[in-house]
């Protein structure tokens, strides 16, 4: 059994983030959300993985290498263009070796792993099993619809006038049936290969396609409400360990990791929070469901419900919240006549003022 993680794409959702990074690698708890998906392959007992790359193909190499820090062989795959996830099935087939794979998407959590799946799939022997979830918004996703006994009748990719809520989760496993299928598919109205109709043709020529559904948490993060929910529940239940500095004035709740090389001045972080490496607190208070990362600089501000990533630098800010803050971002107040806000940001930023409070 090998896996294949997809991690190509183009990211347009957590825009303007992905213009300079893979959305990937966005961290949730200071940890790329790759990441996670990795450490579960790994704990399902696979060790053979292969990684479709696109255009950010040279930073997730940097970030996974050669996959040891896992505990996993990695095998990066170059995708021509993100032509669909039925095409990345197709470009991997040389490292597929007409195995069976698990397929997991590279912007998936999903709580408490893919052991229990993997075994279920080499116990029962199907053509493909699939993971499903109920969701409020199930036009955003691929759907299936199934009978009064569980048996898959049909799915379809992101349909207008969704025929259920039950969405397919980013975590399939495969036999090398799929690749046939995927060959004998047409792009979709938005020109990209889907795997949802090549499972769909398995449907209808009879084979055997099995579901079962996720009790846990699942998340999709390819948008900035769904990463901020995403780091708000992994950070709960947060074991908290200070191994960074504290002053005297400073401190932190039971929930709150500070890393080393991180130092707090007259400053509190109300937990479930991280506080990365080599970041500087100086009165500031973080509130909960907050990660800072790696050597952050934070002064005279208040941030709650927020994931800044690396090198931020916030300065006189009464309150930051529900924000997503990519690296090296600054933000900061000014005594400059005449007063305004001066903005440099770069294409598809956000920003929303509130009145009084920049
Ligand atoms: O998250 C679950 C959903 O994922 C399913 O419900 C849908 O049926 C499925 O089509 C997929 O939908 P998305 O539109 O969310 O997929 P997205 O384009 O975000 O791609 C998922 C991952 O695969 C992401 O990490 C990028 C990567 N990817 C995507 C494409 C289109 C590739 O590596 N190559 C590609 O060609």
């Amino acid at each position: 059994m090998r896996a294949l993680v997809l991690a190509g794409g183009s990211g347009s959702r957590l825009r303007p983030i992905t213009h300079t990074s893979a959305k990937q690698l966005v961290p949730v708890a200071n940890k790329p959300i790759l990441f996670y998906g990795l450490e579960q392959i790994r704990d399902a007992g696979i060790t053979e993985v292969g990684i479709i790359t696109g255009d950010t193909g040279a930073e997730i190499r940097a970030a996974v290498g050669d996959g040891s820090a896992f505990g996993i062989t990695t095998t990066f795959i170059p995708q021509d263009a993100p032509k669909g996830l039925a095409h990345a099935v197709l470009t991997a087939e040389e490292f597929l070796g007409g195995d069976d794979f698990v397929m997991f998407l590279g912007d998936n959590l999903i709580e408490g792993g893919i052991r229990h799946v993997v075994e279920a799939f080499e116990r029962d022997a199907p053509a493909a099993q699939l993971l499903l979830k109920r969701v409020p918004d199930p036009h955003r996703f691929g759907i299936a619809v199934l009978d009064a006994e569980g048996a898959i009748v049909r799915l379809v990719e992101k349909p207008k006038d969704p025929p259920s809520d039950l969405a397919l989760v980013g975590v399939y496993l495969f036999t090398p049936a799929i690749l046939d299928a995927a060959r004998r598919i047409e792009p979709s109205w938005r020109g990209e290969l889907e795997i949802t109709d090549a499972i769909q043709l398995l449907v209808e020529e009879g084979r055997s396609v099995r579901a079962s559904t996720v009790e846990g948490w699942w998340l999709d993060t390819g948008k900035k409400d769904e990463l901020l929910e995403a780091n708000r529940i992994v950070l709960t239940g947060l074991r908290g360990r200070v191994d960074g500095e504290l002053d005297a004035a400073s401190s932190v709740t039971d929930d709150v990791v500070v890393e080393a090389g991180a130092r707090l001045v007259r400053s509190t972080v109300r937990g479930p929070a991280v506080i990365g490496a080599g970041a500087h607190l100086e009165d500031v208070h973080v509130g909960p469901f907050t990660s800072v990362a790696a050597d952050c600089r934070l002064e005279r501000c208040e941030v709650e419900y927020s994931v800044l990533m690396e090198r931020c630098e916030i300065t006189d800010v009464p309150r930051l919240e529900g924000s997503l803050l990519g690296r090296d971002v600054r933000v900061g107040r000014t005594e400059r006549r005449p007063a305004a806000h001066r903005l440099l940001l770069g294409d598809h930023a956000q920003v929303e003022i509130s009145e009084g409070r920049l």
